[in-house]
């Protein structure tokens, strides 16, 4: 990470504090992790997860990596240097959306373990949880829904994640989803079923 630029700069502590936001909410904020290949299922799973808690009454936000590369990061590309800057800045977002008391999903195919790690430890610790959404890269190229696998084959896309470029599983997620065996309604039961034993929803008023 770039240093500081910025040095005569004083921290401000603010008087609406996270606690006091979690207990308004009645829920923990947490950031859910979604990784793994394009086309794996990350977005759908994320989405849906959302709408679960969102009707369960909590505050959520999703950070999607093809919307996010329309605005906060449409400068940045697919070289290594520029999906660690693209990671860095949605794990400093999801932070600040923790800070904020909502439960912040990200879902980002976030190749590298180094760059997961970071955002990783730049949250509390329990407060990270990365979610590895596992599907065979056979099937989402067969599933191709944005026909970029094929482009990627014929080397009219370069860097392409599982094609020329790496992809680093997860080696302790804090859940796997194989979205290749499990339906979504399935999915979703499991990333509750996860919160709800982290004590992460389930204990408020609003629940
Ligand atoms: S990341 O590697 O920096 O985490 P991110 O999740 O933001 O990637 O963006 C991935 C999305 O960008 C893919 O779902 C796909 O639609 C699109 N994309 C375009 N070019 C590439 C590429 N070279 N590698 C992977 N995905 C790409």
């Amino acid at each position: 990470m770039e240093p500081r630029k910025s040095s005569n700069t004083f921290w401000h502590h603010a008087s609406v504090t996270r606690e006091r936001r979690e207990l308004l909410n009645g829920h923990r904020s947490v950031v859910l992790w979604f990784t793994g290949l394009s086309g794996a299922g990350k977005s759908t799973l994320a989405h849906s997860v959302e709408e679960y808690l969102f009707q369960m009454g909590c505050r959520t936000f999703t950070f999607d990596g093809d919307n996010v590369r329309h605005g906060l990061c449409s400068d940045l590309g697919f070289s290594l240097e520029d999906r660690s800057e693209n990671i860095r800045r949605v794990g400093e977002m999801s932070k600040l959306f923790i800070e904020a008391g909502v439960i912040a999903l990200t879902a980002f195919i976030s190749p590298f373990r180094s760059d997961r790690a970071k955002v990783r430890s730049l949250v509390p610790h329990g407060d990270f949880f990365e979610i590895y959404c596992y599907c065979p890269l056979q099937v989402c190229e067969e599933r191709d829904i944005k026909g970029l696998y094929k482009r990627a084959r014929k080397g009219e896309i370069k860097n392409f994640t599982g094609i020329s470029s790496p992809y680093e599983e997860p080696e302790n997620p804090e859940l796997t989803i194989d979205t290749d065996a499990l339906s979504i309604e399935e999915s979703v039961a499991q990333v509750i079923e996860l919160l709800h034993r982290h004590g992460i929803i389930g204990q408020g008023s609003n629940q």
